[in-house]
């Protein structure tokens, strides 16, 4: 069974007479351990699909599942266990909590969820270590950079053993050595702990990671095209030509 599946799902903004449909009758599957780029064009949809999923928004029809749980039904109390489960953000930078140490947000959802941090120690240390920020754990994350606190919060999303990663413009604001080294990151993240991925980017050099891309068009999908593992520069030329 797929983990996601989202069955002619519709986002209708606005009054009637008046409304724009930011998604229209969208339709896919997304298989666990999956490593998803969205892109389209300003205004396609792509954050609303997001959003969507996360539960941020709900869509105005359509079916959308998590394995057997239907989240266009499901209760507020519900949805925010779902989130809290299975759900982590990758943001540029307003993930974090600015009054928590570097160390207290990794464990965060952990306490959230009323886990004994003891129980975690090893895998904690050794997340730290693969991310290279074992040094930082005193720090608040004002202190940090863009790309710092993005190792964080993947960090934080390692431990949780969320089940679905979610990027909107992860390398907005990086510059193309810490895109660069971020999609690495995601890729080894993905492939190590079976993490899946959903990438929203407007940048085919950063979609070339991943290993299928879904392309929106005023809210419809109007392409797919997946990385058959021969190349990343070949799948970059085909990336540029399905945009195109
Ligand atoms: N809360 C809202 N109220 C009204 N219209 C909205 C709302 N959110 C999004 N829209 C509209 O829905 C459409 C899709 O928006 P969305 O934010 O999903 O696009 P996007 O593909 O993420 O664009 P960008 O690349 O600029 O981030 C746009 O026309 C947008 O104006
Ligand atoms: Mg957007």
């Amino acid at each position: 069974m797929a983990q996601l599946t989202i069955r002619n799902v519709s986002k209708e903004f606005g009054d009637k007479g008046n409304s724009i449909f930011a998604l229209s009758n969208v339709n896919f599957e997304v298989e666990k351990g999956e490593f998803l780029a969205i892109m389209g064009a300003s205004g396609s949809g792509k954050t609303t699909l997001l959003n969507c999923i996360s539960t941020i928004d709900k869509p105005t029809s359509g079916e959308i599942k998590f394995e057997n749980f239907d989240l266009v039904s499901a209760s507020e109390n519900e949805l925010s266990v779902y989130r809290s489960k299975n759900i982590s953000y990758i943001f540029q930078s307003y993930n974090l909590v600015d009054t928590l140490t570097v160390y207290e947000n990794v464990i965060l959802p952990l306490q959230i969820q009323g886990k004994r941090v003891l129980d975690y120690i090893k895998k904690i240390d050794e997340v730290l270590k693969k991310l290279s920020i074992e040094q930082l754990v005193n720090q608040f994350p004002d202190k940090l950079s863009g790309g710092q606190r993005q190792r964080v919060a993947i960090a934080r999303a390692m431990i949780d053993n969320t089940s679905i990663l979610i990027a909107d413009e992860p390398t907005g604001a990086l510059d193309t050595n810490n895109s660069e080294n971020l999609l690495k990151l995601f890729s080894e993240v993905n492939e190590m702990m079976k993490l899946t991925i959903i990438m929203v980017t407007h940048d085919p050099n950063v979609a070339k990671y991943a290993k299928r891309i879904l392309i929106l068009k005023d809210g419809k999908i109007q392409k797919e095209i997946s990385y058959q593992g021969n190349n990343r520069d070949e799948f970059l030329s085909e990336i540029y030509m399905a945009i195109r």
